[in-house]
């Protein structure tokens, strides 16, 4: 961490009309949520004091997105150093280390950017201090990003020349500016107020700010990113590759963490999925957000959660769906096609078989049989089914909500309960069955003789 206090500016206010979309571009969502709000919590992990966005007019999603940071509009789409300009103004005087970002290269990492915060207090041999540090890479296809000059000797950045301004000699150079920079708070109003857009683009260019620093005689500095952190969201293309590697980023942390995931590609998680130790993924398993499960938890291919907190030694699967709200217990058993929405499982309840449960508790080792289902909704309201501890559900019922079925109670398999049951009791609510003995053959033979007519005719 630098010894400085830090402010960042992050650059959002493109349209980014390749996405082809109605929402800012920096709003689509990585592993399930807006790429702005990845790049924001990497910089709470680094303490920065204050963070301003510069959005472009009428975002009103994207300014709630960010609040309670601060947001700055920047109406006129006049380049990088005119939206940072932007960002200053909101920013106040800020003497510490001012941080330029872009909204859509959401996945730098924490590392980078620490990397970037001591260089601005490195000072071999007692030299002042870099007043710009930019983060460069060398991408496999440089294309069109700005060219980072560098001096052979000493390493020392002399300038950045955007693409379309380069010569042929220019870029051919491999290390390209990622966009990413920090500044000295103290010196850059005064290197912005001196930026034009006489240039290929017509815009003004943060990234002229290099040569003034020079000019004014101090030093700047470059540090180096991976390319996969640096990837830059301006098309669908590009937030698919984003995502492949969030996922892939994901998949490691949670088999470091203790979790098994027997085909990794194939399980897609959360930003904030959390997995206790010795779990075991099946292949094809996906992560909505607020899942959060315990120890020794399988859970079977074909699941689908979200919203779902699983404790200790529970079995979901495979084909399962957990929806908002579901809380299982330890040792809870969740077996094929059952849907589970708002629902508490507690400590050993099993729900096996294609069942769906909403509104409702199911207590301690309670067996619902296969094909229950809660009528939790009567096309107005919600209404809650309450099932005691070691109560069993026979297969085939319906329970109308709301309902209460005491413990240990027993339902008779295809009933449909409709007022609250006492604990132990058995109920049951279909009509009483009825044996004709040897009916089978007399309704055949009847049946044969009337198509024997019909022929005939
Ligand atoms: C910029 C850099 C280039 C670098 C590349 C990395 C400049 C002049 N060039 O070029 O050296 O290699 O990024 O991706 O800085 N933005 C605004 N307001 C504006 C203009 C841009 O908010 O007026 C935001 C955009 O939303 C985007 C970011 O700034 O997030 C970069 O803008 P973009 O136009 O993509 O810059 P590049 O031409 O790619
Ligand atoms: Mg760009």
């Amino acid at each position: 961490m630098s010894k400085k206090k830090t402010a960042a500016i992050v650059l959002a206010a493109g349209l980014g009309t390749r996405m082809k979309s109605d929402l800012p571009k920096v709003m689509h969502p990585i592993g399930g949520r807006p790429m702005i709000n990845h790049l924001l919590a990497t910089l709470d992990k680094i303490h920065v004091e204050q963070t301003v966005v510069v959005v472009g007019p009428d975002m009103p999603s994207l300014e709630s997105a960010v609040a309670p940071r601060k947001t700055a509009v920047q109406f006129d789409r006049a380049g990088t150093g005119d939206a940072v300009r932007v960002g200053v103004e909101a920013l106040g005087a800020f003497k510490g280390n001012v941080l330029i970002l872009y909204g859509d290269t959401p996945l730098i990492s924490e590392q980078t950017l620490n990397a970037m915060l001591e260089a601005r207090d490195n000072t071999p041999d007692g030299a002042v201090a870099p007043s710009v540090v930019v983060l460069g890479f060398e991408p496999m296809d440089p294309g069109a990003y700005g060219r980072l000059v560098v001096d052979e000797e000493d390493g020392e950045l002399l300038s950045i020349v955007e693409f379309n301004d380069a010569s042929p000699e220019e870029r051919e150079i491999g290390l390209c500016n990622s966009g990413v920079m920090c500044f000295d708070g103290q010196m850059l109003p005064q290197f912005l107020s001196r930026l034009n857009n006489d240039n290929a683009k017509g815009e003004y260019y943060l990234t002229d700010c290099v040569a003034f620093a020079r000019e004014d005689g101090f030093s700047c500095a470059v540090v180096e990113g991976d390319e996969e952190e640096l990837i830059g969201v301006n098309s669908r293309v590009e937030l698919a590759q984003a995502e492949v590697i969030f996922q892939d980023a994901m998949r490691d942390k949670m088999m470091k963490g203790g979790a098994t995931l027997i085909d990794p590609s194939t399980v897609y998680f959360s930003f904030d999925t959390k997995l206790g130790r010795d779990v075991v993924v099946e292949p094809n398993v996906q992560f909505g957000r607020g899942v959060k499960v315990g120890d020794r938890v399988t859970i079977k291919g074909f699941s689908h959660l979200e919203g779902t907190t699983i404790a200790g030694g529970a079995s979901v699967g495979p084909f399962a769906r957990l929806r908002p709200g579901a809380e299982l217990g330890e040792d809870v058993k969740v077996g094929n096609f059952v849907e589970l929405k708002n629902v508490t499982l507690e400590h050993g309840a099993k729900v096996s078989h294609l069942s769906y449960l909403g509104d409702a508790r199911v207590g301690a080792d309670a067996n619902i049989g296969a094909g229950t289902i809660t009528c939790n909704y009567d096309g107005f309201l919600k209404h809650k089914t309450d099932i005691g501890a070691g109560a069993f559900i026979g297969s085939n019922s319906a329970l109308v909500a709301p309902v209460v079925i005491g413990d240990g109670a027993i339902v008779g398999a295809g009933s449909t309960i409709t007022r609250d049951v006492d604990a132990h009791d058995i109920v049951t609510t279909r009509a009483d069955q009825k044996n004709a003995r040897g009916a089978a053959e007399r309704f055949r033979d009847k049946k044969r003789a009337e198509k024997e007519l019909l022929k005939k005719d």
